[in-house]
């Protein structure tokens, strides 16, 4: 057996002190005021390795699952790389999810521990005693503990040794988790090894192109895959500078940023682009971007007039990178070397093959359209869904992993995005489960039933659109409309809110009763129908 060690907090830390450069700036953090704050990679390899120590002091053993429900904030990365050199499962909640997304994830989970701040910890109060595995909770910015299980991170962290011995960790150790939303059920906790390092690593470099002198910026939340996987683990496995910033789009302050902290490599999203694709072009002369060498995107399809935007008014190309919290790393994509097909995803990288699919299994050739599969085996692949293995099992047939995306090739084998095969809604780069905000509203006393779908836009790509049929009685009105929203809001996240609701007579159904949402997207859109009798049949 190989002793070489595959822990994801050694390789991005202390390892790079052993390779020289610990004192090398590992993040520069940028807050929402834009006061900055240098973190070598020395500060990075001692506060990890106090906050492994910490966990170890409050018991929390390997292989038990914690999380951090913050705001881009340092403590969020400390948190993140101490607990994976414990061995501890970590993963990161986006700081805007509700009670109901809250509880789906550190209750199914049961987390043990949970690191978070003051203010969004009132909604963990709110349903704490639903989530009865959860002993502990650190908040960053109390100085002192506010009981013996609500605990103040600088007091712990003070009083933790800046030394850990990182265990040798197999590469088969579970390591992030990370839920993501399907059109049917709860979210799925998408579990991760450490083995993802590997491809992680190689993705960062080949397909990032990141360098040893880069400034490296991705603008993703941590609270998501891409954020974990190319905010934290890629670029510091290879020892790169990363900027974090704090605050939110402005298209002025991320030029300045840019700008100002020299950043080489950009990673963002198309719904950021299309932002700035909107701005007044004679914005960008006004700033030097000369730095700036490499610009990646992805989670929603890139389209051709953002490449064209960008080799326009930003004198660069925009590569689009396609992957899933499933593959954990970068699988198809544009990169240095490789020419751009607008509108295209790239090709699939290294070792990974790809297949689009027919429904009944036989691999389909150049130009037809298809499920898109990847053969399983790639380094970076989940490794299940957590306490679900019947719905892990349920992604493979005949050796394929099915990525629920529909795409074609051409005959160079670039592939060519389409759309999901299932209803899942990715408003802006995020997915969206209907069934979960449907649930939602479905708990609202006024609301007798209701069908939400992913109807097209022009800046998020996908907005969520509900359908609610009122109980006899109740009258449609603004407010009600609002508490709808306030309400998905408070149980979700405000990604999840619905962009448009109307309200209907009855829902269309299938013989089973179940709501035929492609029927109500057809109408949405004002398509004809078809032969209902097969919608309802694939319902
Ligand atoms: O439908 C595809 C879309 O986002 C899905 C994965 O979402 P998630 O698991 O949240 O991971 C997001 C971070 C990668 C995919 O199944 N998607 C992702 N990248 C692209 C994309 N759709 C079109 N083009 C892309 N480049």
């Amino acid at each position: 057996m190989s002793m070489e060690n595959f822990n994801i907090g050694y390789h991005c830390t202390g390892k790079q002190c052993e390779l020289g450069r610990g004192g090398k700036v590992a993040m520069r953090w940028i807050g929402t005021d834009f006061e900055r704050r240098d973190y070598t990679f020395d500060d990075l390899n001692r506060t990890t390795n106090q906050f492994a120590n910490a966990l170890a002091g409050l018991g929390v053993r390997r292989g038990e699952v914690l999380f951090t429900f913050l705001p881009k904030s340092p403590e969020q990365f400390v948190a993140f790389l101490g607990s994976l050199k414990a061995e501890c499962i970590t993963g990161t909640l986006f700081s805007n999810f509700g009670e109901d997304a809250l509880i789906d994830r550190i209750g199914a989970s049961e987390a043990c521990l949970l690191v978070t701040r003051k203010s969004l910890y009132r909604k963990i109060e709110k349903v704490r005693d639903r989530l009865p595995a959860l002993r502990m909770v650190i908040l960053t910015d109390i100085q002192e503990d506010l009981s013996t299980d609500v605990l103040s991170w600088s007091r712990l962290m003070a009083g933790a040794s800046p030394d850990f011995a990182v265990p040798v960790t197999d590469p088969e150790t579970p390591s992030v988790l990370h839920y993501t939303s399907g059109s049917t059920g709860k979210p799925k906790g998408v579990l991760h090894r450490h083995r993802s390092l590997v491809k992680q690593t190689q993705t960062a470099r080949d397909i990032l192109g990141l360098r040893d002198d880069d400034i490296y910026w991705c603008t993703a939340d941590q609270g998501w895959v891409t954020g974990t996987s190319y905010g934290i683990i890629g670029p510091w496995s290879l020892g790169i500078t990363q900027v974090h910033f704090g605050g939110g789009y402005d298209a002025r302050n991320w030029m300045e940023l840019i700008e100002r902290e020299k950043v080489s490599v950009w990673y963002t999203a198309p719904t950021a682009l299309r932002m700035l694709l909107r701005e007044e072009a004679s914005l960008y002369g006004e700033f030097n971007l000369k730095e700036l060498r490499h610009i990646c995107s992805v989670g929603e399809p890139l389209n051709p007039e953002v490449i064209t935007w960008g080799r326009e008014v930003l004198g660069k190309d925009i590569f689009d990178t396609w992957f899933q919290t499933e593959t954990g790393a970068i699988m198809i994509s544009n990169r240095p070397g490789l020419a751009i097909r607008p509108g295209s995803m790239g090709i699939p990288y290294g070792d990974v093959k790809a297949g689009v699919i027919a429904d009944d299994g036989t691999e389909l050739g150049v130009g037809a359209q298809g499920n898109l599969c990847l053969r399983s085996g790639w380094e970076s692949m989940f490794i299940t869904y957590l306490k679900n293995e019947s719905a892990y099992q349920s992604k493979f047939r005949n050796g394929w992993y099915m990525t629920g995306d529909m795409a074609w090739r051409d005959e160079d084998g670039y592939y060519w995005f389409l759309g999901r095969s299932d209803d899942v809604i990715n408003t802006s780069g995020h997915l969206v489960s209907p069934f979960e905000v449907e649930s939602a509203l479905l708990e609202l006393p006024e609301v007798a039933e209701s069908g939400v779908i992913a109807a097209p836009d022009e800046l998020l790509f996908e907005k969520v659109v509900a359908f609610v049929q009122l109980h006899a009685g109740f009258e449609y009105t603004p407010e009600l409309e609002l508490k709808m929203r306030i309400h998905v809001a408070n149980r979700l996240s405000s990604v999840a809110t619905p962009q448009e609701i109307f309200q209907v007579e009855a829902l269309p159904k299938n013989k089973s009763g179940k709501i035929m949402r492609r029927v109500l997207k057809a109408r949405y859109l004002g398509e004809e129908m078809g032969d209902i009798s097969t919608l309802e049949e694939r319902q």
